[in-house]
């Protein structure tokens, strides 16, 4: 198949993108999170090429992108006062929610849940796309299942060419992690993954929120509500160790890192360091990787996705990284750097 690139600032790109959804094709596009893999949600068959391209479990179910949010009613069932307040806070944007779904939302889109997850995404182009389409768009993140999600077209294209119809090309997003997913079927709000609005942010608009045991205590026996979490995801294809202090000794996590730097250089591996900003310069190694600045957690977010492909770019065998998880979106930079590094962490 040849995929076609194009930008996604074109008018007539976007009906051409559309018309490929129409007909049960596959676009990548652009979202504020990171780049989607799209198809029509309410047809199994396109549904069911996403998952060929991505190479992706059939258990795992994607998320349904409206550009209106009284879609919501066509899609899901008992959609609860509580749910009705988030969207109203927080859509357009990085917000996932989970419902009862309806009848007309197939299997083969909530990988045979009885839930279905729907966002109402902000980027202008998804938006556009799925107004021009007429189609409500399945999208799950545009990486081969297993790899780092997409926070540019480039890295669409890596994965995805001559795999899929089509590539919008949005530019790099501005978020750079998957959308925060609430599950609102329970009894209590409650959070199957961390993202860019955090737990506070929805709790100022409805009260208590739970958040998934699984996503807490990643090595405990917990199965995770959203089944895609049960996956290592985000893998580089060198080793990651992260390198934390619970003391906030930074000089001890920087002696760490450098003496293992060390140890694996001299064994001839090739080693790279994801480092904040701030200690940069504080490093002997001949890759480092600024991920931003520890006062700035969202460029951490927005960076740290395509610094893991740096990685496998410059082959390393070894990663160490620092821990990212002293602002607000620390659970959420967090909840990804330990499933790409296996929960692989040194205490120092
Ligand atoms: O920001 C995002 O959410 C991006 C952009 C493209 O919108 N999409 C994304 O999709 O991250 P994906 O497929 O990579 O991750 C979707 C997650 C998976 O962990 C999946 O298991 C979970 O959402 N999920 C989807 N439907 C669900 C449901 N009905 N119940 C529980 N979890 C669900
Ligand atoms: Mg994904």
């Amino acid at each position: 198949m040849k995929t076609i690139f194009k930008s996604g600032e074109n008018a007539d790109a976007i009906k051409q993108a559309a018309t490929i959804l129409q007909n049960s094709g596959l676009v990548a596009f652009p979202t504020e999170t990171v780049y989607g893999l799209g198809a029509d949600a309410l047809n199994a068959e396109a549904a069911a090429k996403i998952y060929a391209a991505k190479g992706r479990p059939s258990d795992n179910p994607l998320i349904v992108h409206i550009a209106d949010k009284n879609a919501v009613y066509e899609l899901a069932d008992n959609v609860s006062e509580k749910a009705v307040m988030l969207m109203e806070a927080f859509w357009p944007g990085p917000l996932t929610i989970i419902l009862p779904k309806k009848n007309i939302v197939p299997y083969g889109t909530t990988g045979g849940l009885n839930t279905v997850a729907i966002r109402m995404p902000s980027h202008p182009v998804a938006l556009s796309l799925i107004k021009e389409s007429g189609v409500y768009i399945a999208a799950p993140s545009a990486n081969t299942s297993g790899r780092p999600s997409p926070t540019n077209a480039e890295h669409v294209k890596e994965d995805m060419d001559g795999r899929i119809d089509m590539i919008l090309d949005g530019g790099a997003v501005g978020i750079g992690i998957e959308s925060t997913i609430v599950d609102m079927t329970g009894e209590a709000p409650t959070i199957l993954r961390p993202g860019f609005i955090t737990k506070k942010m929805i709790e100022d608009i409805v009260g208590p929120v739970r958040t998934d045991k699984a996503i807490l205590c990643p090595d405990a026996a917990y199965k995770p509500k959203a089944p895609g979490m049960k996956y290592t995801h985000y893998a580089p294809k060198g080793e990651l160790t992260i390198v934390e202090s619970s003391t906030n000794d930074n000089l001890a996590v920087i002696n760490k890192i450098n003496s293992l730097v060390s140890e694996k250089t001299n064994a001839g591996y090739n080693v790279a360091i994801i480092s904040s900003e701030e200690n940069a310069g504080k490093y002997n190694c001949e890759h480092i990787f600024i991920a931003g600045s520890v006062s700035k957690d969202e460029t951490v977010a927005a960076r740290i996705y395509g610094i893991l492909r740096q990685c496998d770019d410059i082959s390393a065998d070894f990663i160490f990284s620092e821990a990212f998880d002293k602002g607000a979106l620390g659970s959420a930079i967090m909840n990804r750097l330990l499933k790409a590094a296996g929960q692989r962490i040194i205490n120092v």
